[in-house]
């Protein structure tokens, strides 16, 4: 069995961090998306792993390389264009050959890995299992629906009136039949080959499509509102261990990881909390749930709920929440400019003041 990671697309939802990495290398817990998912596949026994790379390329190959560092056999596939997950599977066919494989979308979060899900389809060998899972709004993915049986009988991407609130997660198990299906599909109104569409397209050949149902915590990391969710319950079960230096004017509360090198002074850190290596925090508080990357500097500030990337500074700035800071980026305090806000923001940056 192979793995299909899908590493290309745009992360438009993600900008402006996108305009200078890709989406899937965006940090969780000072650890890039695509880790977690190309380590649950190596868990579940995978470690063929081609990844589907579009204009990002370079990025996904020098942090990935060659997959050694995760007991991985990594292979690149060049994507022309981000025409759909369907299409990414065209392009792999050579790559896949005639083995099953597992579809992989590379900025999805599955707590709890996918060994169970590889065992179910193992056993069973269905022509596609989908990994379900209940939604609030099921609006923005696809849909499945199924009978009493648990068998897919219907599946829509992104339904303006969805039939249930069974989402279609990040992850597909197929045998190589669907290959057929996505050669026989059109493009969607969105111009992209849906894999959805391949589905259905089996579901209609009589093809056994069965689903599994996850209720452990997945997400799609696609906006950064998900991406701080998904770092607050990464950082819920996090190891605490102090490698760093922290002085005695400090206070460290729950589970935080100062990393080496990193130094914490006349400061007091609330966790769940990362500190990463080179970072040094200075009389500030670092609250629950905020990953601060290596070489950052936070001084004279307060920071909570948040992912700040490497080389980024805080500086005098009073309280920040909710925020994704990319890396590099400087917040400081005016100097002496009275009571105005100075900005030096790049394109498709979000800023919210309160005045
Ligand atoms: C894609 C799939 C959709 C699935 C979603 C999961 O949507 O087309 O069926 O529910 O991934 O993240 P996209 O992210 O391309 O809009």
């Amino acid at each position: 069995m192979k793995a299909l990671v899908l590493a290309g697309g745009k992360g438009s939802r993600l900008l402006p961090i996108t305009h200078t990495a890709p989406k899937q290398l965006v940090p969780v817990a000072n650890k890039p998306v695509l880790f977690y998912g190309i380590e649950s596949l190596v868990a579940a026994g995978i470690t063929d792993i081609g990844i589907i790379v579009g204009y990002t390329a370079d990025e996904i190959r020098e942090a990935v390389g060659d997959g050694s560092t995760f007991g991985a056999d990594v292979t690149y596939i060049q994507q022309g264009k981000p025409l759909g997950l369907a299409h990414a599977v065209l392009v792999a066919r050579d790559y896949l050959g005639d083995d099953d494989f597992v579809m992989y979308l590379g900025d999805n979060f599955i707590v709890g890995g996918i060994e169970k899900l590889v065992e179910g389809f193992r056993e069973e060998r269905p022509d596609a299992d989908l990994m379900l899972t209940r939604v609030e709004d099921p609006r923005a993915f696809g849909v499945a629906e199924l009978d009493d049986d648990g068998r897919v009988v219907r599946i829509e991407e992104k339904p303006a009136h969805p039939v249930s609130d069974l989402a279609v997660a990040g992850v597909f198990l197929f045998t190589p039949v669907v290959h057929e299906a996505v050669r026989a599909i059109e493009p969607s109104a969105r111009g992209e080959l849906e894999i959805t569409d391949a589905v259905q397209w089996l579901i209609e050949q009589g093809r056994k499509v069965r689903s599994t149902l996850i209720t452990g915590y997945w997400k799609d990391t696609g906006n950064v509102s998900d991406m701080l969710e998904v770092n607050r319950s990464v950082l819920e079960g996090l190891e605490p261990c102090i490698d760093g230096k922290v002085d005695a004017d400090s206070e460290i509360i729950g589970r935080v990881r100062v990393e080496r090198g990193a130094s914490v002074s006349g400061s007091r850190i609330v966790g769940p909390v990362v500190i990463g290596a080179g970072t040094s925090v200075t009389n500030s508080y670092v609250g629950p749930s905020t990953s601060v990357a290596e070489n950052c500097v936070i001084s004279g500030s307060e920071v909570e709920f948040s992912i700040i990337l490497e080389g980024a500074s805080i500086e005098g700035v009073g309280r920040i929440e909710a925020s994704l800071i990319g890396r590099q980026s400087q917040v400081t305090h005016a100097g002496r400019t009275p009571r105005a806000h100075r900005f030096v923001v790049g394109d498709h940056s979000k800023v919210q003041i309160t005045p």
